[in-house]
């Protein structure tokens, strides 16, 4: 029943955070089009009037015309429209699903039992867990002081961004050592989605309020709050394709298998970058296809980086090993999870629906030998100590 209602719950937040996360970067993207594809107002009274571009479009069967004010607007109306409860709904919703899916089962959804660092090979559950929030926290400690102090007056802009792409490429380094492939692209997307949302809630709108503030009260708001939050704004747009694609790559275990896969990890967040970059300057009015081809080549790079090396396994066994030694092996270390009724508390049904609790079950075993030697993904966090001679058993199977 534990394992049934676990599930219930990770679909429902998992509901509500893809619908949140889709409203959220569809608006940041509109947002993000909208202030590219201004144009100067044709009219000599909207220049009168503060009006510094607009933009006319056609929607859903109605004409829209967007007018935007750099200086404040003669009368600020009483109900403004305010963005921010998508971004905050989308980061509760994605933190509370990493408590259930991964700090509710740490032991094996966390701590890399394959971590070069002995320390960190054998961090217990709850340690596991401080160090992801660690994590979650660190990262957006040190994004936030890069901005500061690179950035005090929003210039630099360059610099700022070359600091946060060496950032990233640490915190992709850092979270393969310490944490599990599949937790540490889910945790290096979580880093770059709460920077995201910690932009929103710290910097964007308080910033706002403080202008609506000043404009209500007749006085001339602080530019640099204007310029900020187009700052973190325009970050939280180039951050939006990679987190995406962190954010679904656990469903595609040979992104986190290989030992270079932060390599992977890291190229392919430059990639996400490069091609938004292409879709931004396209709504300036600038085409430059150079960005989606430089964006191609480095996914084409991170697969070939990522490619599974063709060598067998270093001592196959004189002879394939039979039947009853690979049913003996996968018997003791996967029918807990991988049966119809698991005997592992956390699962309800079938892992991924595999289930090997028979030999013609077993005899799948080109996924096995996959998981098992390909990648080492399972026993998952090799929670029942799989022994280097038994996968080299499993490798030198063949039917
Ligand atoms: C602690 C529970 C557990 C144990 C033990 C375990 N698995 Fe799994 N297995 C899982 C879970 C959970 C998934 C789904 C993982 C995912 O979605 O990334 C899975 C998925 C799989 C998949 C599908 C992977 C994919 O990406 O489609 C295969 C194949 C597999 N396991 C084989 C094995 C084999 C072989 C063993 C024993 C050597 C084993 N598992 C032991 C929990 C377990």
């Amino acid at each position: 029943m534990y394992g049934y209602i676990v599930d219930v719950v990770n679909l429902l937040l998992r509901w509500l955070h893809v619908i949140a996360a889709i409203a959220w970067i569809g608006e940041s993207i509109y947002f993000v089009m909208l202030d590219n594809s201004l144009r100067k107002p044709k009219a000599a009274e909207d220049h009168e009037k503060g009006v510094s571009g607009e933009m006319w479009a056609v929607h859903g069967g109605g004409f829209y015309h967007n007018q935007k004010y750099t200086t404040a607007p003669a009368k600020l109306p009483n109900d403004l429209h305010w963005s921010f409860w998508k971004a905050y709904t989308t980061w509760l919703t994605g933190f509370a699903l990493f408590v259930v899916l991964y700090m509710a089962s740490p032991e094996f959804y966390l701590v890399n039992a394959n971590s070069p660092w002995a320390w960190a090979a054998e961090l217990s559950g709850w340690q596991a867990n401080l160090l992801a929030l660690a994590f979650l926290l660190g990262g957006w400690v040190v994004y936030n002081e890069l901005c500061k102090r690179i950035s005090p007056n929003m210039e630099r802009d360059g610099l700022l961004s070359l600091a946060v792409a060496v950032m990233m490429v640490i915190v992709a380094y850092l979270s393969t050592q310490l944490f599990t492939g599949r937790a540490a692209f889910l945790l290096t997307g979580a880093v770059m989605a709460t920077a995201m949302s910690a932009n929103v809630f710290f910097w964007i709108i308080p910033g706002q309020r403080r202008m609506v503030k000043a404009m209500k009260a007749g006085e001339a708001p602080n530019p640099l709050d204007g310029k900020r939050g187009k700052q973190r704004s325009v970050h939280n747009t180039y951050f939006t394709l990679p987190v995406v694609l962190l954010m679904i790559s656990n469903h595609y275990s040979f992104l986190y298998s290989h030992e270079l896969a932060w390599v992977v990890m890291a190229l392919l967040i430059f990639a996400g970058a490069v091609i938004r970059q292409f879709f931004v300057l396209m709504h300036a009015g600038h085409n430059k296809p150079g960005y989606l081809v430089a964006g191609a080549a480095l996914i084409v790079l991170a697969f070939w980086v990522g490619a599974p090396s063709a060598s067998g396994p270093a001592s196959a066994e004189a002879g394939s090993p039979g039947r009853e030694q690979v049913s003996a092996i996968i018997e003791q270390h996967c029918v807990q999870c991988h049966a119809r009724d698991p005997a592992h508390a956390g699962f309800s049904a079938p892992p991924a629906g595999h289930v090997f609790e028979s030999w013609d079950e077993i005899k799948q075993q080109r996924e096995i030998i996959q998981q098992v030697v390909g990648n080492h993904y399972m026993p998952l966090g090799n929670i029942t100590n799989m022994t280097a001679e038994e996968r080299d058993i499993i490798a030198a199977w063949e039917e």
